[in-house]
């Protein structure tokens, strides 16, 4: 089943704090932006990645793409202050129709068959997130005294990608704006709108690079990717 990614790269990357975009900084010798995008260019249901990026960062994420051989780009949106405003602006300007996928371009580690059965469910059902279970224990503490241990098995840690049939997306990011309302993932937007989300079970290695101990672990995943393709 084919469909389209929105991938949010507009980020400043402060936690990191490499002073620019994280998406620039390098495991191996390839960008994180071009690991992330290289997923979805090897993906023969990926017809099309639409990327919303910083106007000032087009450049030189435009020589990248042409550096690394990512063809499948489509389009580019202008990010926007917060997250939900750079892909509301990649749906806009050139997302219309069929199976939606959001994933962030901080997460270079999404495994192929999460992607299929996220696009096969969402196709099914209209909405699918991948999620993992927590392996800690988990407690619900809002003033920092434990009021109660919570059952973890009725816990996800939700990651990207999020797939959705575009009318349902579409519909949610439209009652998102006429409502004011922001969320820190696309399915909080789906869910207010009593849409049921699924999640699908993914690995805990589809982590974000987010600071520098990610980095650290970003490069023994790739050695470790590396050493399964070639077997
Ligand atoms: N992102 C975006 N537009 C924004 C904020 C974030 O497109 N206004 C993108 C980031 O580039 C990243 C993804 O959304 O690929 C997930 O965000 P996060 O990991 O939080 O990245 P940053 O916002 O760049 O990092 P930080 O929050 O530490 O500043
Ligand atoms: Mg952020």
């Amino acid at each position: 089943m084919d469909y389209t990614v929105m991938i949010p790269a507009a980020g400043s990357g402060r936690r990191m704090g490499a002073g620019y975009n994280k998406l620039f900084l390098t495991l191996g010798e390839k960008p994180i932006l071009v690991h992330t995008l290289e997923v979805f260019e090897k993906d023969r249901a990926c017809t099309g990645i639409v990327l919303a990026v910083k106007p000032e960062e087009r450049p030189s994420i435009q020589d990248d793409l042409n550096r690394f051989g990512i063809t499948k780009v489509i389009g580019f949106a202008d990010g926007g202050s917060e997250r939900q405003y750079s892909v509301a602006a990649c749906l806009k300007a050139h997302v219309t129709g069929g199976i939606v996928l959001v994933h962030d371009a901080a997460r270079p580690f999404i495994r192929q068959f999460v992607i299929d059965e996220l696009v096969s469910t969402a196709a099914k059902f209209g909405a699918a997130i991948a999620g993992v279970k927590p392996k800690d224990t988990m407690k619900f503490a809002p003033v920092g005294i434990v009021e109660e241990t919570v059952d973890r098995d009725k816990l996800w840690i939700i990651q990207t990608p999020q797939a959705f049939s575009f009318d349902v997306l579409k519909e949610a990011f439209n009652k998102a704006k006429a409502d004011d309302f922001l969320g820190t993932d696309e399915s909080m937007l789906v869910e207010r709108m009593g849409h049921p989300v699924r999640i699908v079970e993914s690995t805990y290695d589809n982590v974000k690079m987010t600071t520098t101990e990610d980095l650290v672990f970003g490069e023994i995943l790739l050695q470790r990717r590396q050493q399964e393709d070639e077997k």
